[in-house]
């Protein structure tokens, strides 16, 4: 074990830490997820929960990751324990909820490499909906080329998180994250002045309240964890890089905004475009993938933006896998004393192998369901509205009940240094509403309950023997 490491690394510069965890927040469940998901629960009704959700979740929750793993300068496991010995629970859940998620999402990453390679190509532009659907569709229900490219994308996160934190991490995030929000731009603008987009422009944007259900109320509640990277110890692992000088406050405003608005932009190219084109909202996982081709044949230069769009994406994507690869690597680093090599190579082979179950469940094995899902869905699942909502519940308690408000306070404002008038109301949250409020909606929007019922038990087993 090694608790006490006096020679931890630090990110490089303070706008180095918020490209890297904004780089963690800003990925997939941005451009692919939300805009889908938006889609599917019912446009503007869906935007409005998911912002107060983000509101009134989202700050308080990153201020609280940040502050343990800072106070800790330790990975989540550590920084729990490092508090109280009995909480190391909390952390080592997060190291399980990585595995699901990292079961899943170099999936959608490999899509996304394939889908540079079909612009260069020029293959999937198109502005005939049928065709850019039977792309999609050809290319995740086949075998060996969806796990191929699942490969590329994971070589791609090996490296990056090989090269360890500052060199690796910090450099990616720096170079690609602003050229992504000015491509959004440029194709928010594209998108908006089709003949039609005012349809979609009103589903995204005017909430139809009479929509609003549990299980929107979860589903935007889960998002707004997922988008952000909370939930699992990601960000009290960032946030144990970070230097004790340090203002938190201002990175837990600083980050949430930077995802909203990329999640924002994505939704405002995409929905838009759906009605544009006459695609269907609800058309699930593969809009972006379907639709933006459509875009990109309307553009001059489509292919260009094309390409760049894809990588773009793709580097998104990496900079939020390699937090979810960093929360279980340092794990087996700083806890088990591996060696960085040895934790990142096993590990990820675990997380391909769970990968290759799901993608299979696009194709070849889309019959096999437990629970009325497939492989794909029920990672999805069990993490997003299962191991994520109750990751907040504990971090929650721990800081209002275990940790308690003295000492929270202190660490997030330097020792009293920086001015955090509504301090007690950020403790208030943690410790009376969010555990409620979290816990009522995933009670009141659960919808596949056996597999919330199977969720839980395999966390009760897995905390018990974390314990
Ligand atoms: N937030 C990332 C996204 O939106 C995904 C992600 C990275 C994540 N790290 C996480 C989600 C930790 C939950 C927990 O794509």
């Amino acid at each position: 074990m090694q608790e006490n490491n006096p020679k931890r690394e630090k990110w490089g510069s303070k706008i180095g830490f918020i490209f890297a965890a904004a780089g963690s927040a800003i990925g997939l469940g941005n451009i692919w997820k939300f805009p889908y998901i938006a889609g599917e629960f019912g446009g503007g009704a869906f935007v409005f929960v998911y912002l107060i959700s983000l509101g009134i979740i989202g700050f308080t929750l990153m201020l609280a990751e940040f502050s343990i793993g800072r106070h800790s300068q330790l990975s989540a496991v550590g920084a729990f324990r490092k508090i109280n010995s009995k909480w190391s629970f909390a952390g080592a859940l997060g190291v399980l909820t990585a595995f699901f998620i990292m079961g899943f999402y170099p999936i959608i990453g490999g899509w996304s490499i394939s889908y540079i390679f079909k612009s260069i190509s020029g293959e999937v532009i198109s502005s005939n909906p049928d065709i850019t659907a039977n792309t999609f569709i050809n290319l995740i229900s086949g075998v060996y080329t969806p796990i191929f490219w699942t490969i590329i994308f994971m070589i791609l996160n090996i490296g990056i998180v090989f090269l360890g934190i500052g060199k690796g991490i910090e450099k990616a995030s720096k170079i690609l994250m602003p050229s992504l929000f000015i491509l959004l731009i440029v194709l928010a603008i594209r998108t908006l002045t089709l003949p039609g987009a005012e349809k979609g422009l009103e589903f995204y944007l005017k909430p139809d309240f009479s929509k609003i259900n549990g299980q929107v109320i979860l589903a935007a509640m889960a998002h707004s964890f997922f988008s952000l990277s909370l939930g699992m110890g990601c960000m009290v692992t960032y946030g144990s890089y970070l230097d004790k000088k340090e203002n938190l406050l201002s990175n837990a405003v600083i980050i949430p905004l930077l995802d909203t608005f990329v999640a924002f932009m994505a939704g405002l190219v995409i929905l838009p475009a759906v009605f544009a084109f006459g695609f269907e909202p609800n058309s699930g996982p593969g809009l972006v993938f379907i639709t933006l081709p459509a875009v990109f044949s309307t553009m001059p230069a489509g292919q260009i933006f094309a390409v760049l769009f894809f990588v773009l994406l793709t580097v998104a994507a990496l900079t939020s896998s390699i937090s979810l690869l960093e929360v279980v690597v340092s794990y087996f680093i700083d806890q088990k004393g591996w060696k960085r090599s040895k934790a990142v190579l096993f590990n990820s082979i675990i997380m391909f192998i769970l990968c290759i179950a799901a993608s299979l469940s696009n194709g070849v094995w889309a019959n096999i369901k437990l629970f009325g899902l497939g492989f794909l869905d029920i990672f999805d699942y069990i993490a997003s509205y299962v191991l994520l909502p109750i990751g907040g519940i504990f971090v929650s308690i721990f800081i209002g009940w275990v940790w308690g408000q003295k000492d929270a306070l202190q660490e997030v404002t330097n020792n009293g240094t920086i001015k955090f008038r509504l301090g007690k109301v950020w403790v208030a949250l943690l410790k009376f509403v969010l555990p409620l409020l979290i816990l009522a909606v995933f009670i009141y929007g659960s919808v596949n309950i056996p597999l919330t019922i199977f969720s839980l038990v395999i966390i009760a087993i897995f905390v018990f023997i974390a314990r």
